[in-house]
């Protein structure tokens, strides 16, 4: 592939995970890496430690990283946590931006028995973790995504989401917001307090946060489906579709019509979502639709290896995207992605991946795959959770 130099060639700055210490995590009794921001290759034996270390960088956006993992299965279960650490586990790290090195680090939590993810950005303690969005943006390819297309909505609809926090820094807070109202509703309806003023506050504040959500949803997958942002070309082009009742309704009403709409909907559903313990309706339903373009097919129909072609094909675009935009480029996680791929599409993704001067962190057993892009990457072997530099 030819590279034709570019907009965001010249704007995006390289950004990057520069130091990444680890205290009780996975595999890791403690870890500390120091690297700059060119992509990280890991190589090693099955079970040699490469996933745990993607999943901790994973841990540096919001939610519960790319295993979706219970917490407290996360802590290195050789012996009990350092006594004088009120972590179970810890990840602390640096990272480049263009304003200057910003320092991001997160840990469990465990006290009177509740489970509690902290996070630290510089020198602001206790934050939530939407705030994490705020700072960095992090995607990921892990083998357990081959089943994206196939299973519930849930894991669908996190990836989506996952992709506008690239464009869009309040939406995890905003998702999260109304995920929280949905539950104090809920709550209120199986207590049998059907007060409505109560109840027809809560709604408010779902229908105006679902709004907003299908706003930021619906505009994430516009700006996608602008066909500049496709440019690897050996990969096929995906197309597109968001199906939800709140996205819908923005198609043809103004948002304050569209949330009164919904929130009527919230209203007119009281009974069925106490007699059935759950909310029918909302921005917690909806689903992305993929499709591969060139053979108008819906891509649950697609082979394995379509799939994942789709999915690397829609992280570049919303990288490129994001690096056209905002002149930055998200760190993104390949998990045993690059051997599955054919000579010609493993070229093309590592052009793009230089290209974007994207810090892409790519695992494999296989290191000779690797090493056609020698000084351009860093390279380190992982043998029994113990990294060193080839
Ligand atoms: N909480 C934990 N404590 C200690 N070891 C763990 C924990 N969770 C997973 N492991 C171990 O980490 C090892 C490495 O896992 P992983 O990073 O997935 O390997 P791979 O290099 O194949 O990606 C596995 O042998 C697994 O048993
Ligand atoms: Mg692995």
């Amino acid at each position: 592939m030819t590279l034709v130099p570019s907009r965001e060639m010249e704007t995006s700055a390289r950004t990057g995970l520069i130091k990444l210490t680890l205290s009780s995590f996975r595999s890791y009794k403690s870890l500390s890496l120091s690297c700059d921001a060119r992509p990280v290759i890991l190589t090693g034996a099955n079970g040699a430690g490469k996933t745990n270390i993607l999943e901790a960088l994973s841990f540096l956006g919001p939610g519960r990283g790319l295993r979706s993992a219970k917490l407290s299965l996360v802590t290195y279960a050789g012996e009990p946590p350092l006594k004088e650490s009120p972590f179970e586990w810890s990840i602390s790290s640096h990272f480049q931006t263009p304003e200057g090195v910003t320092s991001v680090g997160t840990g469990l939590e465990i006290s009177e028995g509740r489970e509690r993810r902290v996070v630290k950005i510089d020198d602001d303690r206790g934050l939530p973790q939407t705030a994490l969005s705020q700072v960095t943006s992090i995607l990921w390819l892990t083998p357990q995504m081959d089943r994206l297309f196939v299973e519930g909505t849930s894991a669908r609809r996190k990836f989506m989401d996952r992709l506008v926090y690239l464009f869009d820094r309040s939406h995890a807070a905003r998702v999260a917001r109304y995920d929280y109202t949905m539950r104090e509703r809920l709550k209120l309806l199986k207590q049998g307090r059907h007060e409505d003023a109560w109840l027809s506050s809560l709604e408010a504040k779902m229908a105006e946060s679902s709004i907003a959500i299908a706003a930021a949803r619906r505009t994430l997958v516009e700006r996608l489906m602008q066909a500049k942002v496709w440019a690897l070309g050996v990969f096929p082009r995906p197309r597109l579709e968001i199906e939800g009742v709140p996205e819908d309704l923005l198609e043809t009403l103004p948002a304050l019509s569209a949330e009164e709409r919904l929130q009527s909907l919230y209203k007119a559903n009281r009974l069925k979502d106490y007699e059935s313990g759950r909310t029918q309706e909302g921005s917690h339903k909806t689903d992305l639709r993929v499709w591969f373009t060139e053979k108008n097919m819906p891509a649950e129909l697609c082979s394995t290896g379509e799939q994942k072609a789709l999915l690397i094909s829609i992280i570049m675009a919303a990288a490129r995207l994001q690096a056209a935009q905002e002149g930055l480029v998200p760190l993104v996680l390949f998990d045993e992605v690059v051997a599955h791929l054919d000579e010609q599409r493993r070229q093309a993704l590592f052009d793009e991946i230089l290209h974007l001067r994207m810090q892409a962190w790519m695992t494999g057993t296989d290191r000779d795959l690797f090493l056609p892009l020698n000084d351009q990457v860093q390279h380190f072997e992982v043998e029994k959770s113990t990294l060193t530099p080839v």
